[in-house]
């Protein structure tokens, strides 16, 4: 049977650092399936829809098999439905662990079956995240280093509209 791993997120956008780790994955498990939360738990900047489009894009040249699919509900239920057992987590930093060893073990005491694998960010993205993305996009700044083209452009037409936040300068 296939070994299938999903890597869960709510990719608020989807930053190159999530795209790094799609990639790892991707050459080691023979099929990925990037599960998009749509749940309640944050509100997100972007709809359900949007971050779909978003990271579907930003796999689109990447190798192997990836699938991206909108989960709504439990993660280890979406597992399940995905025919998964494997779960990728990211870890940037020590203080991510603590969070993501929760939710491993929680996960995993929801579905003994599901293993949770760690993978460590290269340094390049180890101080990324979507909330810096977003701040820094509405504040004008450039990011197009940190996040696919598509997500640029996203955060570009999102804050060129008027009402939404831009830089003041020194006052
Ligand atoms: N590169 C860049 N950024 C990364 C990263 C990486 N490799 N890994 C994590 N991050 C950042 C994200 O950008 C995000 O930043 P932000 O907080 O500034 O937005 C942050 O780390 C965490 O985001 P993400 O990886 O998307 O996780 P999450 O905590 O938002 O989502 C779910 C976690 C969706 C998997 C979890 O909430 C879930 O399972 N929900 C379903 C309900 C459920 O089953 N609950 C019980 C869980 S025990």
């Amino acid at each position: 049977m296939k070994t299938i791993a999903v890597y869960p997120g709510t990719f608020d956008p989807i930053t190159n650092g999530h795209v790094e780790l799609i990639r790892r994955a991707a050459a080691i498990f023979p099929s990925v399936v990037v599960l998009v939360s749509g749940g309640p738990k944050k509100s997100p900047f972007f709809s359900a829809e949007e971050r779909v489009g978003m990271v579907r894009e930003a796999v689109d040249l990447c190798e192997g098999s990836i699938e991206v699919k909108c989960f709504r509900g439990l993660l280890v239920d979406a597992v399940r439905e995905c025919g998964a057992r494997i779960i990728i987590r990211g870890l940037r930093a020590i203080s991510d662990f603590e969070y993501e060893s929760q939710m491993a073990l929680m996960n995993r005491r929801l579905n003994p079956d599901a293993e949770t694998f760690f993978m460590i960010s290269t340094e390049d993205h180890a101080y990324l995240s979507s909330s810096f993305v977003k701040e820094i996009a509405s504040l004008g700044g450039d990011v197009s280093t940190m996040v696919p083209p598509g997500v640029d452009r996203s955060l570009k037409t999102r804050f060129s509209t008027p009402g939404q936040e831009k830089g003041e300068g020194i006052s």
